[in-house]
């Protein structure tokens, strides 16, 4: 299986993305969690991470607590979608296991150098600010890395946290700008990806219908998640944003993609975090990310359902 490293800010589609992946062994191994603070704060995603992984079952897969906020801005959060607590909608028990010792940062650093060349890859869901003080501790890491697969961003869509810039970006558009810069091999997991593969009732009425506890804790989740609203399109579907990375990871076919050349505006007030597509290559400059575009929804869902049920 395909070694993995979450970078994560669990979230209620966190939790769903790290669920797809515990419950796909055949093909991926996650080897370690790291957490950021993001959608809520550090000590809650940090929580929040040990208990998705209990909840799974995989209580052996180490959590490790990263940085609190991003490296130059203040944390902004967003408990108006995933609640106060981040998991809002699924009674999850307190954890049993507890955090690693080690940071977040200082795992990420350790990991990557002690893994062979070119064997891991850095999923991340959250702000990538672990990452990225990762990459500035130790730039040895980054030749090292197979790949990092990314939820954030987004072009075509605009933004969802202001018109120019979607969430995980906009939180810490200086961590981005540093891992879009490094020079390792991006794939990117934007909201215009995201947005063309609906969560429905229907669906969630199939997940719950399979009875496995993870299962129905995660279609929970999903119906507090759900009432956030599709202010967008005006459907009854929502995005599962973060799940799209460990859909790719499994099924990269079934995404329409192009690597194009991609850059992170850090300096203007009204497009700071913004993700620059170079859709067309007009400005010939190193193609360094390959955006995902479109997904298969029927696929994407059926495959996920599958999984989630099966832990
Ligand atoms: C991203 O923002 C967060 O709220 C979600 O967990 C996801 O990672 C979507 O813009
Ligand atoms: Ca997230």
């Amino acid at each position: 299986p395909r070694k993995i490293i979450i970078d994560t800010d669990p979230g209620q589609d966190d939790a769903f993305a790290i669920l797809f992946a515990l419950g796909s062994p055949a093909e991926l191994e996650v080897v370690g969690i790291t957490t950021v603070g993001g959608n809520v704060p550090l000590p809650l995603t940090s929580k929040n991470a040990l208990k998705v992984v209990e909840l799974a079952g995989r209580p052996d897969v180490p959590v490790y607590a990263g940085c609190p906020g991003p490296m130059v801005k203040t944390l902004m959060t967003a408990e108006y979608v995933h609640g106060k607590t981040g998991l809002d909608g699924a009674d999850l028990p307190e954890p049993v296991t507890p955090l690693q010792s080690e940071h977040g940062v200082n795992y990420l650093v350790r990991a990557i150098m002690d893994a062979p060349e070119g064997e891991l890859t850095v999923c991340t869901l959250g702000p990538m600010t672990n990452l990225a003080m990762a990459m500035t501790m130790e730039p040895r890491i980054i030749p090292r890395l197979r790949e990092v697969v990314l939820m954030g961003g987004g072009f075509f869509e605009g933004g969802n946290a202001t018109p120019a810039a979607e969430f995980n970006i906009f939180v810490d558009p200086h961590a981005a700008h540093k891992v879009f810069d490094s020079g390792v091999p991006l794939t990117m997991a934007g909201i215009d990806c995201t947005y063309t593969a609906m969560m429905t009732l229907e669906w969630l009425d199939r997940l719950r219908a399979t009875g496995s506890r993870a299962a129905i804790e995660a279609a929970n989740l999903a119906d507090f998640y759900r009432q956030y609203g599709s202010h967008k399109f005006g459907t009854p579907g929502r995005p599962i944003h973060d799940a799209c990375v460990t859909g790719y990871l499994l099924a990269p076919d079934i995404y329409e993609k192009r690597q194009c050349a991609v850059t992170v505006d850090i300096v203007s007030p009204e497009t700071i975090g913004m993700t620059v597509v170079d859709w067309w290559h007009v400005t010939g400059r190193r193609k360094n990310c390959n955006v995902l575009r479109r997904i298969e929804p029927a696929p994407f869902f059926e495959l996920m359902l599958q999984r989630i049920s099966a832990l």
